[in-house]
């Protein structure tokens, strides 16, 4: 395995150049590009990894998908009352959908999801960035993560376009607290600051029937678990969902940072990370060596 990645690595880092790093805050526009990293963690609790895999980026929307676990476990079915489980075909940050399909969101990926899930997270929880916090800690293994400020106070000052989704889901009525506070949650979840191996444990319980091996803790059931993969297949990718499915064939999510993290069912959680993203928002190098991996492996699932 060691030797697959360091060839997958050689493979992909003279991509590095061909993308674009995120640039809707200045705190992401400074990320040195010239970055990759990969980790991969079995079910066994076996780890392996290439490149940059221990340097920490922003998880930015992988965040979503801890969010949206927290969410299932407190309100288990009822959540999908206030937001779809269908794909968008629309970028992450699109408004169009939401006004003809009366505020209720696509799905939970989509900044408009994410947005009401932050909602019923806020709801529920007395400090609710510090809950998840909490949270991906023990999923990742790790006490020491933390939020980037310097990130969530950009994101909140450029937040227009998040803020806009937020009233407008709050004016169709659904969105229970004050738009503000839940904004400032959701940008310090986004904000998270993780590596490739945080990330691979911290995604475990999916490829693992909804177990957590190093906190020993049911996360989901394992007919969760399929859902959220199932959704994750659909949807992680937004707009290019398709292309991830026809290319690596795994549930995943990625991340304007330039994370991505794929789940092979029943075996492995893998994370990739390069910085410079494609058209679409996704990390172009990382696409591309998960690709490799996935065929090198045999790992789609269709
Ligand atoms: O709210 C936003 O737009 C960002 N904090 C997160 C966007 C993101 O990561 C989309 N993923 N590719």
């Amino acid at each position: 395995m060691d030797a697959l990645l360091r060839s997958i690595e050689e493979k992909v880092r003279p991509l590095i150049g061909l993308g674009k790093v995120a640039d809707y805050i200045p705190a992401l526009a400074s990320v040195d590009p010239n970055q990759f990293g990969i980790a991969i963690y079995s079910n066994n609790g076996e780890l392996y990894h290439a490149g940059e895999a221990y340097n920490d980026f922003s998880i930015q929307s992988i965040s979503k998908v801890f969010s949206l676990t927290l969410a299932i476990k407190h309100y288990g079915e009822d959540m999908w009352q206030r937001v779809g489980r269908e794909p968008s075909g629309n970028p992450f940050n699109s408004l169009v959908q939401l006004e003809y399909e009366a505020g209720v969101p696509r799905n939970p990926f989509i900044n408009a999801g994410a947005l009401v899930i932050s909602d019923m997270n806020q709801s529920r929880f007395a400090s609710p960035h510090y809950a998840m916090r909490e949270f991906i800690r023990r999923l990742a293994d790790n006490p020491s993560l933390r939020s980037d400020k310097v990130v969530a106070d950009s994101e909140y000052e450029f937040r227009s376009r998040n803020a806009s989704m937020a009233y407008l889901m709050k004016a169709f009525g659904n969105f229970n607290n004050d738009v503000e506070a839940v904004l400032h949650s959701y940008f310090n979840n986004c904000a998270m600051r993780m590596n490739c191996v945080d990330l691979a444990k911290a995604f475990s319980f999916l490829a693992n029937k909804g177990f957590c091996r190093h906190t020993g803790e049911q996360i989901l059931t394992p007919r969760e678990t399929t859902q959220v993969n199932g959704l994750l297949a659909t949807s992680g990718l937004y707009d290019e969902a398709g292309n991830f499915a026809y290319h690596v064939g795994l549930p995943g999510k990625s991340g304007v940072g330039g994370g991505i993290v794929a789940i092979v069912p029943n075996r492995f959680s893998v994370c990739v990370w390069s910085p410079e993203l494609n058209k679409s928002g996704n990390s172009l190098a990382g696409m591309t060596a998960l690709e490799a991996l996935s065929e090198s492996i045999g790992w789609s699932v269709f």
